[in-house]
């Protein structure tokens, strides 16, 4: 198949590259590397033994989008591209709005012209909200807490409506838990640039000593240990999950929405152990007050994907956390080398 990936050089979008390499499709990424590089797709080449084609773009750049797809001619996209940072979304909420939206309608809009039918779209566990209580199924009500989240459950009516509109469109719209770990040879993964806003990244440069402890926020709320409880997905089971449904929509057009997550949460404590004994290196951290708009838990029902989509998680929370030790001790400044 010829799958052009939006966002295809971030961390999702490179390891889900590389997995569309290696089972023989032709990929066309289209990025504009506002939060990535270039070398993590001369790095996905080397693992795959070749390579996906590149344009620097923005989405929302029509005029470019439009060569990109009358030179490829892709059968389906994989739309990656997007912000994701819940507290520069409150900063800054109308860059949010302008860019998740806006590429979202020009990437439609440029599909319905050029022929091409079938969407995978990068939803978030973040639209189950405070709305319903975890474990989260499909049918759950959603809505959103953040710009960031508004933008993700905006998006999803939005590829509701269209496919409702449109007989032939495809729409297959996953719902990641938290995605974690790296491709296990280390040579490619989460790259933030600052200070990490997640768990995993943190972990790593603590680990790495480039940072001196976690602060864990909270210990009081209703879980196994009192920390905040997460279903940590390895991002290579994520990649997989793109391709069963990619697979999916061949036959079957539509709305379609899965979670994509393992069903077993993971406490913070139980990250830092599990770290802990991945690197061989302890992780000093400190209790502090809890970060606004965290939930206790959130962890998927996964019995959708298993069901429809043939697909569920292989990997575990040990192997993610070696994954990303490999990666991070590999790579201490990410892909700037
Ligand atoms: P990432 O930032 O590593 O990757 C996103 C990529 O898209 C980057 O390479 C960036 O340069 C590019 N990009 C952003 N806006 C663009 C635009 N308008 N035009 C072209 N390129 C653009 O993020 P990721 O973690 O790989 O996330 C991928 C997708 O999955 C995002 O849509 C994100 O919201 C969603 N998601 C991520 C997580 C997570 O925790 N990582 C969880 C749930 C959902
Ligand atoms: C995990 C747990 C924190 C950092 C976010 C987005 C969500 C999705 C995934 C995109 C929580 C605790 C964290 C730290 C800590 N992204 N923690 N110290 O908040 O579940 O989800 O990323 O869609 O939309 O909201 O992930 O990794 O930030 O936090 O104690 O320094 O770790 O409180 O319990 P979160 P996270």
């Amino acid at each position: 198949m010829r799958v052009l990936v939006t966002g295809g050089a971030g961390y999702i979008g490179s390891h889900t590259t590389l997995a569309l390499l290696r089972e023989g499709h032709d990929v066309l990424v289209v990025d504009d590397l506002s939060n990535s590089s270039e070398e993590s797709l001369r790095r996905v080449a080397d693992l795959a033994g070749r390579e996906a084609s590149f344009v620097e773009a923005n989405v929302r750049d029509e005029e470019k989008l439009g060569a990109a797809f009358a030179d490829f001619k892709p059968d389906a996209v994989i739309h990656f591209a997007g912000w994701k940072a819940v507290g520069e979304s409150t900063e800054i909420p109308l860059t949010y709005y302008r860019e998740n939206l806006g590429s979202t309608i020009a990437l439609l809009e440029t599909m319905a012209k050029h022929d091409c039918h079938r969407i995978v779209f990068s939803s978030s566990a973040t639209v189950y909200g405070e709305m319903s209580e975890p474990p989260f199924t499909e049918d759950a009500q959603t809505g959103a807490t953040n710009p960031y989240g508004r933008t993700k459950h905006m998006l999803e009516q939005i590829l509701e409506d269209a496919a409702a509109a449109d007989p032939k469109l495809a729409v297959a719209v996953l719902r990641y838990f938290n995605p974690i770990g790296a491709d296990e040879s280390g040579r490619i993964g989460e790259d933030p640039k600052g200070i990490p806003n997640n768990l995993l990244p943190f972990v790593a440069q603590v680990a790495a000593g480039r940072r001196e402890k976690l602060m864990v926020f909270g210990d009081d709320y209703n879980t196994a240990d009192g920390t905040g409880a997460r279903d940590y997905i390895h991002v290579v089971d994520l990649a997989a999950g793109h391709l069963a449904a990619l697979e999916y929509l061949t036959g079957n057009s539509g709305y379609h929405v899965w979670n994509l997550g393992t069903g077993n949460p993971s406490t913070v404590l139980e990250i830092v152990k599990a770290f802990e004994e991945a690197s061989g290196k302890e992780i000093p951290y400190e209790v502090v007050a809890r970060r606004p708009g965290d939930v206790a838990a959130s962890y998927a029902n996964v019995d959708k994907a298993h069901r429809e989509l043939g697909w569920s998680a292989e990997k575990t929370v040990a192997d993610a956390c070696a994954d990303t030790y490999r990666w991070q001790s590999n790579n201490p400044n990410g892909f700037a080398g």
